[in-house]
This record gives C-alpha cells, structure tokens and sequence, in this order.
C-alpha cells in the first residue's frame, strides 16, 4: 500500500486500463472504504452501483460516449439515495419531511455520494489502481441511466468511478497555487487573484500544448468556460424531478 501522502500526491486521472481483473481483496477494501465515509447525520444519503457486468458496461458507454467505462474492471456509479430512509420511516409509520424538495436535500445527498466517491478513489489509488471519475454519468442521459440502472424514486446519480489496473501514467495535471485555493481565516477577493489565475493559465496553456498523448492549444479559463457552455444545455432539474427531487427552497 503507498503511504497516505504518495496516494494523495501522485493522484491523477487513468483513462486506460489493462484486462487484468482487480482483485477480490482490493473490492472488498474499497468497499469497505466507501461504508466508513462520513455523511450528513449519519444518514447515508448515497448507494453505490458496481456494474462489472460487460455487457451493462457497453450500454453506459453507449449512453455516455466515456469509453474508460466499457475498458474499466469495476464502473462504480455513486448515487444520492433519499429511498432507503423513505421506507425505513413508512415501515415505522415517522412522518417522512419532503427534504428532497428541498434545496439542501439535493446538496445533502451530493455531498455525501461524492465523499463516497472519493473515499472509494484513495483506496483504489492507494493500492495501485487506476480511477477515472465520470460525470457524464450524471449528465449525458440522465433518465435512460436510471432506467438502465433501475434508480427507485428518491435515488440520482451524482457521479460514476471508473477502476482497473492502470495502462498509463499520464504526467500529472497542474493545479491552482494554493493562494488561489486556500484562504486564510476569511475569503480575501483582491487584486492578487488575478495575476494568479494568469499565471495559472499559462501553467495550464503549456501542460496541454507538451503533455504526453493529445495536445491542445486552450488554456484553463476557455477550457472550463468551454465546458460551462456545453452544461448550459443539460436538463439535470427535469432529470431530478423525475427521480422525485423538485426543490423549491
Ligand atoms: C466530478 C467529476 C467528474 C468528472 N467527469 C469526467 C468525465 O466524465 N470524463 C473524464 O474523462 N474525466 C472526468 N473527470 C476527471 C477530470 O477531468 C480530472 O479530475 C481533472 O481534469 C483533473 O485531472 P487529474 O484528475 O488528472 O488531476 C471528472 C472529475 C470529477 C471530480
């Protein structure tokens, strides 16, 4: 096993992966990992899904377009779970609030199936294996998931995890300084900020024109504004009331 800092410090994302079948043993630590995360009153408001099956495998790749799901070991699919606390108080006969149509219902839920989720990544990572989170799981076809996936009312998905035996080791993608991450004893939004994230444009705007594999010439400000442009277009709140969620405040 690496040591907690190596894990954390080495981290980046594997997009490939070899056949090899992870192991038994790393499973079962990783979902040991993922039962112990922190959550929201204790209340669990997360399941995971572990698809290892190819063939399902297939159909999330062919809804998501993201091919590490199809060549992923374990594509493990994180999800904000209201459902199990729903029966739980109809089978005691407790009034059951409507949180889920509440706005801090939807960020309870997210929270905790994302902390899940990154709970399930240092344990993965810390014995050699290769993850990939994938959003598009939340956002490529959100309804046609949780058909494929069969989500009971009160269940979301929130992110996917793709996990298998790396095939690559990609250089390691550059952050923000931590000036720019980190405040100290309250938000300071000054002039220093942006010279910051100049410079941090530049750092990113070299990473992409010499990384190893696919270059680009986009810095991070038009990458991350690239992708806001494309989101503008999802339709997570219409997804979310299908799934039972309409949060009103
Ligand atoms: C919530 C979340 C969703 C992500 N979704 C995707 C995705 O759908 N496809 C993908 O290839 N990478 C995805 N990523 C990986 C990010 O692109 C990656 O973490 C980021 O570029 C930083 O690179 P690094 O992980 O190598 O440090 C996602 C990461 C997070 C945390």
């Amino acid at each position: 096993m690496k040591s907690v800092e190596r894990t954390l410090l080495d981290r980046r994302s594997i997009r490939r992966y070899e056949r090899e079948a992870i192991t038994d043993d790393q499973l079962q630590i990783i979902y040991e990992a993922i039962r112990n995360t922190p959550t929201s009153y204790n209340g669990q408001q997360f399941s995971v899904i572990d698809v290892s099956d190819q063939a399902i495998k297939e159909q999330l790749y062919e809804l998501t377009g993201q091919k590490q799901i199809k060549t992923c070991n374990h594509f493990l699919l994180f999800c904000a779970d209201f459902y199990k606390i729903t029966i739980a108080a109809a089978d005691k006969g407790v009034e059951m609030p409507a949180f889920t149509h509440t706005a801090d219902g939807l960020i309870v839920g997210t929270v905790d199936a994302a902390l899940a989720m990154m709970s399930a990544v240092v344990a993965a990572e810390s014995m050699g294996l290769g993850t990939c989170c994938i959003g598009y799981a939340r956002t490529a076809a959100p309804e046609a998931i949780s058909k494929l996936m069969h989500l009971p009312q009160g269940v979301y998905a929130v992110c996917g995890l793709a996990i298998g035996v790396p095939r690559e080791m990609p250089d390691l993608k550059p952050k923000q300084p931590a000036e720019l991450l980190i405040h100290s004893n309250a938000y300071t939004a000054d002039d220093a900020l942006l010279p910051l994230l100049r410079f941090y444009d530049g750092e990113i705007e070299a990473y992409n024109r010499t990384r190893a594999g696919a270059q680009t010439t986009n810095d991070w400000t038009a990458h991350i504004v690239g992708y806001y442009k494309e989101a503008m277009g999802y339709k997570m709140l219409e997804a979310l009331r299908s799934q039972g969620y309409d949060p009103q405040r």
